[in-house]
């Protein structure tokens, strides 16, 4: 494999489902079932089932994620969860999914202070982006990606700065997500080349911030939108793509098992090439 070696990332995003009650109990299937260790695992419960699913993954080594986080760092923002109380609850936060996008009005700039709060507060950011079906249908969809990047980008770096470099921390610890809004719960997914083509797209837009080359290619970039055991295989067949974050699927063991071990099969094949 030419450049970096990427990690092989599943993050599983439950979206409003489970409750405190059941969600350990899950959160322990699913980490057995899915035992790999060549996979990162990331598995992002509510926030009311953050604690519950963090006490159940002890000792096993799947990493627990928020599924959001408020752009602001405290204040009047009743019913909102701030990345610093993830502290001891979650080491990783998907940003921007485009459920929230549509339903909360998250603009980019915000996405882009959230991201600044992650790197604050010692989150891994999931950052997600991903055109609509009219854009892909005019032949728009790399401009709409580029689009949510550069504004997440602008708004991070016009924020107080986080360090001497913060860009550069940015780029040490960001993962994006491809997730086409059309393929999200419709059971319709992007083709493994179109992905693919958009996560160079992806990463040519970091490298036009002036990131270096190098960092840019070592952001890992997942595909998202109806994955499952049965399409995971098109993904993780593209050098470009390391990973995905699965939403319905990921709430199944047997459908996680299957997911992980076609990713195990790249991330293998990965650490041999390396
Ligand atoms: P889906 O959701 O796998 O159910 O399409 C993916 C996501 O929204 O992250």
């Amino acid at each position: 494999m030419m450049g970096p070696m990427r990690p092989v990332i599943i993050a599983g995003n439950w979206k409003m489902h489970t409750a405190p009650a059941d969600a350990g109990h899950l959160a322990a299937a699913l980490a057995d079932a899915t035992a790999e260790p060549a996979v990162v695992r990331v598995t992002c419960p509510p926030f009311v089932a953050l604690a519950a699913v963090r006490d159940a993954l002890a000792g096993r080594e799947v990493a627990v994620g928020a599924q959001n986080v408020h752009h602001e760092a405290a204040g009047a923002f009743t019913g909102e969860v701030a990345a610093a109380m993830l502290t001891g609850l979650a080491t990783w936060a998907i940003v921007g999914h485009s459920e929230r996008r549509r339903d909360a009005g998250e603009t980019d700039a915000q996405i882009g202070q959230k991201l600044r709060r992650c790197l604050e507060t010692g989150l891994r950011p999931i950052l997600c982006v991903g055109e609509g079906l009219a854009d892909r249908d005019a032949g728009r969809a790399e401009p709409a990606v580029r689009d949510q990047l550069d504004g997440a980008w602008a708004s991070f770096a016009a924020g107080p700065p986080g360090g001497a470099d913060d860009g550069a921390e940015l780029a040490s610890r960001l993962v994006i997500a491809y997730e086409p809004v059309w393929a999200i719960g419709t059971g319709r997914t992007a083709s493994g080349a179109d992905a693919a083509a958009m996560a160079r797209v992806i990463r040519a837009t970091l490298a036009g911030w002036g990131w270096p080359r190098s960092s840019a290619e070592a952001v890992p970039v997942l595909y998202g939108g109806s994955v499952t055991s049965a399409t995971i295989d098109a993904f993780m067949a593209e050098p470009d793509l390391d990973g995905a974050l699965v939403g319905g699927a990921s709430l199944k063991v047997e459908e996680m098992a299957g997911i992980v071990a076609r990713a195990a099969l790249t991330a293998h094949a990965r650490l041999e090439a390396s």
